[in-house]
């Protein structure tokens, strides 16, 4: 049994293509004729942060694969973490109830640490702004090889906050495996940390550094927009001064390919006006309906 830490573990090229073929087999499956791998096992999700999509897309993926969940409502209040459990204790604790646990947390690293005192699987759904959020990366590179056939010879653009938002750093580091050219946008003050620009150069991977929108718009084939992660900020007006930096227009939609897509992992804030969302090329409802079939797929290989 395996612990999804950080997306170190899904890089590989191999294992990706059968994730992502079978995540194309579950979509034109009906709900009846999904293979039930979780069978008679019980999953815990444990977020001591807020989440709808990741929680509820596990939740849905365990069940339909015939597991069962255990959940706490809001781990940082509801679970005896609130009077001051540490997580090591805790997870110790969740191991001899259930299976495996989904786990979020505001430190990055907590998951490493869980999976340190757990013999039962833990998948990291998000450790901190600096940390990875692992299966949100697997659905990210999904939805664009579902759209694109490959990745090769790919520009990406990634935009937002690219300091604080770890779907990003994950999608980022799966993307570098490939021939991938990136172009980053963002605020100075939330520019991509140096040691994700380091394993771009290790992989001999082309990459721009973009403060402003630039006419490289043009050459997108995939813009993955993030939202400014507003609870990382210490002071309100360091946030306030940014916030409204990056926000897709319908006129810089025009600019856009034809074919390029365009990506979010949700929420957004005001960074995609909701009238880009009739847009052909918007494809961020899609991506999270993904997240479905990704984390089946994913499921179906740690408990086949
Ligand atoms: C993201 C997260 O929690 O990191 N949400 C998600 O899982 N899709 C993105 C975000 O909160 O901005």
């Amino acid at each position: 049994m395996q612990h999804i830490i950080s997306v170190k573990q899904l890089e590989d090229k191999k294992l990706l293509q059968e994730l992502f073929d079978f995540a194309t087999k579950l979509k034109k499956l009906s709900p009846v004729e999904y293979p039930k791998p979780l069978q008679d096992k019980i999953i815990a999700t444990l977020f001591f942060e807020p989440s709808t999509r990741t929680r509820l897309s596990f939740e849905t993926a365990t069940q339909r694969l015939g597991g069962k969940i255990i959940s706490t409502e809001n781990a940082s209040i509801s679970s005896s973490n609130y009077k001051g459990e540490t997580l090591e204790d805790t997870i110790r604790v969740i191991n001899s109830y259930a299976d495996g646990i989904v786990m979020r947390h505001p430190e990055t690293g907590s998951a490493a640490r869980a999976a340190a005192v757990s013999k039962i699987p833990i998948i990291n759904a998000g450790d901190g702004g600096a940390g990875e959020h692992p299966t949100q990366g697997l659905l990210d590179v999904y939805t664009i090889y579902e759209s694109k056939g490959t990745f090769d010879g790919l520009k990406v653009g990634m935009v937002g906050d690219l300091l604080n938002g770890r779907t990003m750093h994950s999608t980022l580091q799966l993307l570098s495996m490939y021939d991938v050219e990136f172009y980053f946008f963002s605020p100075k003050s939330l520019s991509l940390p140096k040691s994700y620009l380091q394993i771009l150069k290790k992989q001999g991977r082309k990459f721009t550094e973009l403060y402003g929108w630039d006419d490289a718009l043009k050459h997108i084939d995939a813009l993955y927009m993030t939202r400014v992660q507003k609870e990382r900020f210490k002071k309100a007006k360091d946030y306030l001064a940014v916030k409204d930096d990056f926000i897709l227009t319908k006129s810089l939609t025009r600019q856009l390919k034809k074919d390029a897509i365009i990506l979010h992992p949700l929420p957004r804030i005001n960074e995609i006006p909701p009238e880009i969302d009739a847009d052909p090329r918007a494809l961020y409802f899609e991506q999270a309906r993904n997240g479905l079939f990704a984390r089946m797929s994913l499921l179906n290989h740690l408990y086949s």
